[in-house]
């Protein structure tokens, strides 16, 4: 509960911000998008704060304060405490959520079909082996004859338990020992952390034998960021926490991002809202899974190389600038007060490795989660199909890679009513033969958005319809009533506005179904460029894996109808999800993930596309629904008899 004020005062309110849990002062009747600047919330403000745009939407919890109407927001929405912050004025202290960045559906992979299939055959391993270890040791009193110091002691007994060549020891591992060693009459249990022959005391209690030991993975996605808190002991999943990643309102892609750093202040600007959302997410996991943030002491991160760059602010133009080099692509670990992290001081952080400056350590802890670098000999194709799509092609002898900017259309960025796979997102449709749209939401709601899976869809069943033509323009006849027209063009109605939750019609743009397409073109057509460096076909291709944020329900079948994925046998895909958290998950759960992490991220030969000419040739062939190639998508032309 927030401390009321005192009245007839005119001191500042205190503003408190959640998700991210960020409260700054603001003056009485100043707005509360003043207030969320101030406190350097990234809140989209399309309209310049002028109250038509809808974007900059809060929901106030608690406190007073004075709001205008807009037709923006439904008065539905009104009375439930939403406002837009550019109209709404502080007469309190206030506590206020903002809607965009909720919770993101996670889908549970640990339990899903494909793992249990594959458990066995998947390159990474479930053999729990982290580099972190609980050590429970008995230490013999002290005396005149035995008056070692306490740490040679605690070295001595752990030497009984452990092989270790060198000790080091934290310095607030030393500030506790000796108080840890005598509170028990010397039984001691000590946190250490393996790496070679060196072993380091990161933490010591006296004798704690239930206490628990975990480790976080997190993917540090353009788009969305995603944590699993995790037991180190038994591998379980303990809690896992999302959001969207607020770097978004300084640029939506890595390309925008590297640009937007280079002006004075950004870099570290970027830097404090990665952190403070990781933060935000160990917080959040923590609270719900009862666990202490300072039994945190392993974190494992993947991400681009960009996003890691960012997240440990590090210049990241040099990555856009030919010849393209990143500032590291494997690092050593370093300790999590570095970078102010909210889990133990001394708990070890570790990155993916990155292959180059568009191939990161989301697609080398990425592949751990897949069959590809196991077999010998089948041929596998890779897809993560972020806002930077990455691609591997090969299997345990050679591997070969490339990245292309997709953009975030399918991950609910750059679309009018496009959303991240949370809670009001449409992840399935269908085209009734009127043109009305039957559609699943997640958590059952009134429908906020489309998240990507339902993109794929809807983009796929208004080209099989006949609604919208191969270049992606409307027919209008065909459309007939369901097409609007507005500021942005024709427009084709998804739902009506009071069925929807924000009270506004939800519609695909012609823009939308461009921006979808490029995203597409540019996938499949790094996808066939990729192939043809090989030497390959796609029919040589044994089996595809498709990872990134569509949301659960991605449909393959739809996905090659719009020419996004190659025209294969059905049977040779598997939907795999977030493969970079899965992947910094196995990191997070053996040692010997992340030592093949590195080997994968060796192997790799990568394929630079910015510069080859017969990349963009490619592109433009494939800006069309599937492809002008009609031929490279057989199914689809007997489909619609093209
Ligand atoms: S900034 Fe557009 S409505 Fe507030």
């Amino acid at each position: 509960m927030l401390p009321s004020k005192t009245p007839g005062k005119k001191e500042g309110f205190r503003i408190r911000f959640l998700p991210f849990d960020v409260t700054v002062e603001a003056p009485p009747d100043s707005t509360l998008l003043e207030a969320a600047r101030a406190a350097g919330l990234p809140l989209n403000t399309a309209c310049g704060g002028k109250g038509t745009c809808g974007k900059c939407l809060v929901q106030i919890m608690d406190g007073e304060y004075e709001t205008r109407p807009s037709s923006s927001l439904p008065s539905r929405l009104l009375k439930e405490g939403y406002a837009l912050s550019c109209l709404t004025r502080v007469k309190d202290h206030l506590t206020v959520g903002l809607p965009q960045f909720q919770e993101i559906i996670i889908r549970n992979v640990l339990s899903s079909r494909f793992l249990e299939e594959h458990k066995n055959t998947i390159s990474g391993t479930f053999e729990i082996d982290p580099p972190i270890e609980k050590v429970e040791v008995d230490l013999p009193p002290p005396s005149l004859e035995n008056n070692g110091s306490d740490l040679r002691r605690l070295e001595r007994e752990l030497r009984k338990k452990r092989p270790i060549r060198e000790l080091d020891c934290e310095y607030s591992a030393l500030r506790k020992l000796a108080h840890a060693v005598r509170e028990k009459e010397g039984k001691t249990t000590a946190v250490l952390f393996r790496s070679g022959a060196t072993w380091t005391v990161l933490d010591v209690e006296p004798a704690a034998p239930g206490k628990r030991i975990c480790g976080l993975a997190c993917d540090l996605g353009t788009t969305t960021v995603v944590l699993h808190l995790v037991d180190l002991e038994s591998g379980e999943v303990l809690g896992t926490s999302s959001t969207l990643n607020p770097q978004v309102a300084r640029g939506e892609d890595v390309i925008s991002r590297i640009h937007y750093a280079r002006k004075p202040g950004h870099l570290k600007e970027l830097h404090d809202l990665i952190i403070g959302a990781v933060n935000h997410l160990i917080d959040k996991a923590v609270l719900a899974s009862r666990v202490s943030a300072g039994d945190i002491y392993y974190a494992s991160f993947s991400g681009n190389t960009t996003m890691a760059h960012l997240f440990l602010d590090l210049e990241p133009r040099f990555i856009r600038e030919e010849p393209y080099v990143p500032t590291f692509n494997e690092l050593p670990f370093f300790a999590a007060r570095d970078l102010g992290l909210k889990t133990n001081p001394a708990a070890r952080v570790h990155l993916a490795p990155a292959v180059g400056s568009y191939v990161g350590g989301d697609i080398t802890a990425g592949l751990l989660f897949t069959p590809l670098y196991r077999d010998p000999e089948k041929i596998s194709l890779f897809i993560d199909a972020g806002t930077n799509g990455e691609l591997v092609v090969g299997n345990r002898e050679w591997l070969m890679t490339c990245a292309c900017s997709a953009g975030p259309a399918f991950e609910g960025s750059g679309t009018r009513c496009g959303m991240p796979a949370a809670e009001g997102a449409i992840e399935k449709i269908s085209l009734e033969d009127s043109g009305r749209a039957v559609y699943q939401v997640i958590g059952n709601t009134r429908p906020k958005g489309l998240c990507g899976s339902g993109w794929v869809d809807l983009l796929a069943e208004l080209f099989f319809h006949g609604y919208v033509d191969r270049q992606g323009k409307f027919n209008a006849p065909k459309a007939g009533e369901r097409l609007l027209h507005d500021a942005e063009g024709p427009a084709f109605l998804i739902e009506e506005g009071k069925n929807t939750f924000w009270g506004k019609d939800l519609v695909i743009t012609e823009r939308d179904i461009a921006n979808l397409i490029r995203t597409k073109a540019a996938i499949f057509s790094a996808c066939l460029l990729l192939l043809k460096k090989a030497g390959l076909t796609f029919d040589k291709i044994d089996a595809f894996y498709v990872a990134g944020g569509f949301g659960q329900n991605l449909s393959i079948h739809n996905a090659i109808l719009i020419g996004l994925l190659p025209d294969l046998e059905r049977n040779k895909f598997s939907y795999l999800g977030n493969t970079s958290l899965l992947g910094a998950y196995l990191i997070c759960l053996s040692d010997e993930n992340r030592r093949l992490a590195i080997d994968i991220a060796e192997k790799m030969t990568y394929i630079e596309l910015n510069t080859d000419s017969s990349y963009m040739n490619e592109y433009t062939g494939a800006l069309f629904l599937p492809h002008t190639q009609i031929d490279l998508f057989p199914s689809v032309r007997q489909a619609l008899h093209l």
